[in-house]
């Protein structure tokens, strides 16, 4: 058993972080010290601004454990939570260079699934022959230094014209509206696909309980979500979003930037999209999926 560690006992409110700061204070991790010991200092000093009584203490703590009994195969209503409350994007901003001609990142979200198909140059990511109008969409990968990457692989997925991602909807076959390209020795891609919709995010658990009370709507503006890789670059994970959807400026997770704000054009027969993306040198990492 590790040795009894004597940080002292509590004596009024304003004794306990002290206390609870000496008690993890022997962590041997350096970084796991340093954030536990910000989390503490951050949420007693919330605890005291906010004074939480008793009951809406206990409200908190349902609230938390209804989010992980919310978490499943199907949905991660943790990821949606950090997602509605501006963390997710936070952490992004703040783990992504901007300003030096990069793109600019957005959040992950919930739905990326990791190995979709691979597919040929031009081909189609609409994998049900069901409506939607017809999209085009161009591109064009290069460094910062403006040389274009060949053989980067771009992982797209969107949901459907009526705002569902294949993994939410029974009608749509697996891995419809998600695709993988690879980059040509010019640093371009291009696929088919149908106008994705603005959707809202699913409010059938505790995070749609915390919309209502706070009167905000669940919608994102209809975007495409991109993950582009290369070994040698940061991978890049950000969304592009029509410029002329009603929630272009109120994205209920915060994802929408200016410079992520793309044309949506109207041609004969549908819609095409251009968009380039600028890659930092960096280290290839794939994040974990959200879903299986
Ligand atoms: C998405 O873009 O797929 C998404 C992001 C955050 C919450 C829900 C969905
Ligand atoms: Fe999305």
């Amino acid at each position: 058993m590790t040795q009894p560690y004597p940080h002292g006992v509590v004596n009024g409110a304003d004794s306990v972080t002290g206390i609870v700061l000496k008690a993890m204070s022997r962590t041997p991790d350096p970084r796991l010290a340093q954030i536990m010991a910000s989390l503490v200092k951050h949420l007693h000093a919330f605890v005291r601004e906010a004074r939480p009584t008793e009951e809406e203490f206990e409200a908190a703590i349902d609230f938390l454990v209804r989010v992980g009994k919310a978490t499943g195969p199907e949905k991660n209503e943790m990821i949606l939570l950090a997602d509605l409350l501006g963390v997710s994007t936070l952490v992004v901003m703040l783990n992504n260079e901007q300003g030096k001609g990069e793109t600019d990142p957005a959040l992950l979200g919930p739905f990326w699934r990791a190995k979709s198909p691979l597919c040929r140059p031009g081909e189609s990511i609409a994998r049900d022959a069901k409506g939607g109008e017809p999209l085009e969409v161009r591109g064009h990968v290069a460094g910062v230094d403006g040389k274009p990457i060949a053989g980067a692989i771009v992982d797209v997925w969107q949901a459907s014209p009526v705002g569902l991602y294949e993994n939410q909807d029974p009608e749509q076959p697996d891995h419809n509206l998600r695709g993988r390209f690879e980059t040509d020795a010019e640093g371009r891609f291009h696929f088919r696909t149908v106008r994705p919709a603005g959707y809202p995010v699913p409010v059938d658990g505790p995070c749609g309980e915390m919309l209502r009370a706070q009167d905000r709507h669940p919608y994102r503006p209809a975007h495409i979500h991109f993950m582009i890789s290369k070994e040698g670059y940061r991978t890049l994970i950000t969304q592009v979003f029509a410029n002329d959807d009603d929630c272009i400026a109120s994205d209920v997770v915060f994802g929408v930037t200016p410079a992520l704000s793309g044309k949506f054009e109207r041609v004969a027969g549908g819609w095409k999209l251009a968009y380039d993306f600028v890659m930092q040198p960096g280290t290839r990492r794939i994040p974990k999926p959200p879903l299986p």
